[in-house]
């Protein structure tokens, strides 16, 4: 078990969304500080590259491809999870941006739009922390770490009003259910990111612009989140529970 620390040897992570960006470096951390990782997402050769490279580098994953939003191929995941490395003491929901997705002002948008959003940011993150929480609680340990983004608590006039209402959704729930279990040795958090690295290399066009805008200038890297994801989930995270923590460079603007 755990050495105490940030060591997390001898626990089991699943991080969703993991193949690439966040998640890939929210896997790699955890994986770096002992923990057994379940790299999901809806690209097999994404989980099975990422899950590949941990192994590499010395540490233990297995790739966990499906797509969170379907509640079979969920159900069928934690169960092959269970199997090879154990049942789910870390959950990390990171998946959030549904294939595909667009920016749209609200006023264009359609129904289906919001319905992406919601599917993914709301209730696949609510059906895998209702999957794993049982035996968390049973187990007297857990750690459960939403990300979420600035855009849950500032307007901005970028598209993202689904996006935003979406996440903002699920820190509600952050906070309720890390209250209903506070004295069960399960902590329930969220880290809110600003502008990803990743999003710099899609606005290619305004990158100057963005990062200007960031006060620590410059964009935030997936290492860094799971740097915050390791604090969370390690025994020094034990006294954080029911928070939304902004990882942002600064930005005052939600970003
Ligand atoms: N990148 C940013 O600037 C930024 C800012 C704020 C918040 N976030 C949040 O960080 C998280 C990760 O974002 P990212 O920018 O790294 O995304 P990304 O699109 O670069 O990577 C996300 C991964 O999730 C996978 N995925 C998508 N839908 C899935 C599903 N239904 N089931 C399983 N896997 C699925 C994708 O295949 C992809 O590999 C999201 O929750 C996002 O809202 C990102």
């Amino acid at each position: 078990m755990s050495g105490g620390g940030f060591d997390l040897t001898g626990r089991t992570a699943l991080v969703t969304g993991a193949g690439r960006s966040v998640g890939e470096g929210i896997a790699r951390e955890l994986a770096a500080a002992g923990a057994r990782v379940a790299v999901n997402d809806l690209h097999a050769e994404r989980a099975e590259s990422v899950a590949g490279a941990i192994g590499d580098a010395g540490g233990r994953a297995v790739a966990a491809p499906f797509d969170v939003t379907d509640a079979a191929a969920l159900a069928d995941g934690l169960a092959r999870i269970d199997r090879e490395l154990g049942p789910v003491d870390i959950l990390v929901n990171n998946a959030g941006v549904p294939e595909g997705q667009r920016t749209i002002p609200f006023v264009d948008s359609a129904e289906n739009d919001w319905l992406r959003q919601i599917e993914l940011n709301m209730l696949a993150s609510m059906r895998v922390v209702h999957a794993v929480l049982p035996g968390q609680l049973e187990r007297g340990w857990g750690r459960i770490v939403q990300i979420s983004s600035g855009a849950s608590s500032r307007g901005l006039a970028i598209g993202v009003s689904a996006y935003g209402a979406a996440k903002s959704g699920i820190e509600g729930l952050v906070r309720h259910v890390a209250t209903e279990v506070g004295p069960s040795g399960v902590t329930v958090n969220a880290l809110a990111l600003g502008l990803m690295e990743n999003v710099g290399q899609r606005a290619s066009g305004h990158l100057e612009s963005l990062i200007a805008e960031v006060p620590v200038r410059r964009l935030g890297l997936p290492a860094e989140v799971g740097g915050a994801a390791v604090w969370l989930c390690s025994s020094y995270g034990a006294f954080v529970t029911g928070q939304v923590i902004h990882l942002n460079g600064g930005s005052l603007n939600g970003r």
